[in-house]
């Protein structure tokens, strides 16, 4: 029954529903994010751009860390307004509003991390066409996420719980530079985050 509501509905819109269980969903994000990212500073060097937006950020893990080592870069949280209402963050701007309206043209480069996976191809596509039109000539897109073909990890069970919850699922490295390059950015090259995830740079050209 719960799982036929959540098929129905998504996870996602699920949440929205209930005030306090997405709180909880958020912290417990936010809490292994922060370890997630704790390197993402380190390996990419964020210094050269004036200004960072985190697009679909959560609770700010991601761009915490990168304030934390880069203090001079206007930092901004981007998410849903009752997600960056809650979320605690120390000299970051907070932006409330929808990826799949606009998303507001303030920086130099935007992260999109963990956020497409929970979207099928057409909504994905509108997320990456508001981060183009946001983003200035030369702008750069940090795209984070799982990818299938460049680890070492079976994740077809992540897949099928994404297929579950959110009508989507996890691509492999070409389909997410596929899905990028179709709404107009040009790949520059990639990083691995961690044991799971894989930095993509592109540029918007
Ligand atoms: C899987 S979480 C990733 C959060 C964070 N980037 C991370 O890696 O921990 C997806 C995020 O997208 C946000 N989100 C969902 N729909 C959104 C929308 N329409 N506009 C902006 N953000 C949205 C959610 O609130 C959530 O914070």
């Amino acid at each position: 029954m719960h799982l036929r509501i959540c098929i129905k509905a998504t996870f996602l819109t699920l949440l929205d529903k209930h005030p306090d269980k997405l709180d909880c969903y958020h912290k417990a994000m936010f809490e292994y994010a922060r370890d997630d990212y704790k390197h993402l500073p380190e390996l990419i060097d964020f210094s050269v751009h004036k200004s960072v937006l985190d697009c679909g950020g959560g609770y700010g893990a991601a761009i915490n860390a990168v304030k934390e080592k880069f203090p001079q870069i206007d930092c901004y949280l981007f998410d849903l307004p009752k997600v960056v209402e809650k979320a605690q963050v120390k000299n970051i701007q907070k932006i409330g509003g929808s990826f799949f309206n606009e998303i507001l043209q303030v920086a130099e480069a935007i992260i999109l991390s963990r956020v497409l996976h929970d979207w099928e191809d057409e909504k994905a596509s509108l997320i990456l066409k508001n981060c183009f039109a946001a983003l200035p000539n030369g702008g750069t897109l940090y795209v984070i996420e799982n990818c299938a073909d460049k680890i070492n990890i079976d994740l077809s069970l992540l897949s099928l719980n994404m297929a579950v919850m959110c009508k989507s699922f996890e691509r492999t490295f070409a389909e997410y530079k596929t899905l990028c390059e179709q709404q107009g950015f040009g790949f520059q090259k990639d990083k691995r985050l961690n044991q799971l995830q894989t930095i993509f740079i592109f540029k918007k050209l």
